[in-house]
């Protein structure tokens, strides 16, 4: 008997694709006992834009939520996601704070950390899977699903071996977008179980509805992890349902090793959540529902929303269908980026203003200017050299990878936040320094507040069971 393992998502993508990652550390807290009872595979609970919402939104320190969680949950390992040299931003940071972030990740609690890069070259995870190793950490190598001439089944399967002579110990087939068909998913994990010798991993979005006949051809051709999320947080822009999946594999003979007690308890609580959420306007319903456009335009339905906002906002909606026949054009003179972002917002925007301006790349924006110096790493395919020439006059496009050339971080963050200041400080400093700074203030002003004699009581993990 074959057995499927489980990455529970809630804590992560679910909470991110669902509400913009607005859960609070108090509102996971009461299932994360349960959570870490049911016998998954790992948790996704951290990285991707939960870092970002800590600091801007929840006033809360990323670094001790992790350790929270990790104290919450000791016996299964707690994942991330890290954009590879961007970390968990949108900007290529340099080595130091790359090896950095990845070390700390790990000492509050990190086991296995996928690592992905948006355009998929693979020199832009290379220095956090090697920290990730040096670590003691699993890494994972993510390769982005995207449907373009250039994304054939040959590009995924030297995208994994590539990634596979890092050193990575899996690899996932990553579908952002939820546009990954069953056949689509049973060629590529078919192909990665002939040519590669790592687990295989799927991670896909029930947005177009695919999500869970796309599961199961993927776990029919091989795959060994698949990333779902508890019901009530599941379905729409997030991930398939967890009970749904381990029901339907079992029936037909799959072993799913999850404790079925701990899962009805960790959906209890979070469907009184959704509950919540739905009342305050937090989670709109729309996010729930399928979505099939994206199989038409062959965008994501999230730059398609970005899309119609832009022209609404300009007074231009009316001209969304010239945008959509603009915007592959704009693609394929980029070489296919997938459309993640931050190529997704990129290419949007300059399909945007190619229509709006009624001249093509009449305004180009700095990101695409630097996208063709090669700032952002290779492109998947060729771009258009006439474009390049264009916009960039005579200036070499780079041919090294863009933080060989960037100036160590880890000195001029100390500069600022003084000799005292943590190495997680540092980082969240580095990745994101407004919105640090504003947390920092924050924290000493109500540290000041604070009585000198009050201790913060520790709940006790108690009984057994979940
Ligand atoms: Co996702």
């Amino acid at each position: 008997m074959r057995t499927v393992k489980l990455t529970e998502t809630v804590l992560r993508d679910a909470n991110q694709s669902l509400i913009a990652t607005r859960m609070t550390f108090a509102q996971m807290e009461p299932a994360l006992k349960a959570l870490d009872e049911a016998g998954f595979y790992s948790l996704e609970c951290w990285g991707g834009a939960t870092f970002d919402a800590c600091l801007r939104y929840l006033d809360e320190d990323p670094w001790e939520r992790l350790r929270a969680i990790r104290r919450a949950c000791p016996k299964t390992p707690l994942q991330m996601l890290l954009r590879g040299q961007n970390l968990l931003g949108y900007r290529h940071y340099p080595d130091d704070a790359v090896r950095l972030f990845v070390r700390k990740s790990v000492e509050n609690g990190i086991s296995i950390l996928r690592v992905f890069d948006a355009l998929n070259d693979v020199r832009n995870i290379e220095v956090a899977v090697d920290e990730t190793l040096k670590c003691g950490a699993h890494a994972s190598g993510a390769i982005c699903f995207t449907l373009s001439p250039i994304h054939t089944l040959e590009h995924y399967v030297a995208t994994a071996k590539e990634m596979e002579a890092l050193g990575v110990q899996s690899i996932c087939i990553k579908d952002m977008a939820g546009i990954m068909g069953p056949k689509d998913v049973f060629d590529i994990v078919t192909a990665f179980k002939q040519e590669l010798s790592v687990p295989v991993v799927v991670h896909t979005h029930m947005t177009t509805g695919l999500g869970l006949m796309t599961l199961q051809k993927a776990v029919e051709a091989g795959a060994d992890i698949v990333d779902t999320a508890i019901a009530s947080f599941s379905g729409g822009s997030s991930q398939p349902p967890t009970e749904t999946f381990a029901y339907a594999m079992r029936q037909q003979g799959f072993r799913v090793e999850l404790d079925d007690e701990c899962l009805r308890t960790v959906n209890r609580h979070f469907k009184a959540l959704r509950g919540e959420l739905l009342a305050s306007g937090q989670l709109n319903p729309i996010v729930l529902s399928t979505e099939t456009d994206a199989l038409t335009y062959q965008v994501p339905g999230g730059m398609l929303s970005n899309l119609v906002s832009q022209l609404t906002a300009q007074n231009q909606l009316h001209r969304l269908d010239e945008v959509l026949a603009e915007t592959p054009k704009v693609r394929a003179e980029l070489g296919y980026p997938p459309l993640v972002t931050p190529m997704s917002q990129m290419v949007g925007a300059q399909a945007t203003s190619n229509v709006l301006a009624g001249e093509r790349y009449k305004t180009v924006s700095k990101e695409v200017k630097s996208y063709l110096r090669g700032e952002y790493g290779k492109a998947p395919g060729p771009v258009d050299e006439a474009l390049r020439a264009q916009i960039l006059g005579d200036e070499p496009p780079l041919s090294g990878r863009y933080a060989d050339g960037l100036e160590p971080a880890l000195p001029a963050a100390r500069a600022h936040l003084g000799e005292g200041a943590t190495e997680e400080d540092l980082l969240s400093y580095i990745a994101f320094p407004a919105q640090a700074d504003e947390f920092f203030a924050r924290r000493a002003q109500k540290q000041r507040r604070r009585l000198p004699y009050q201790v913060t009581a520790v709940a006790d993990g108690g009984e057994g069971g979940c």
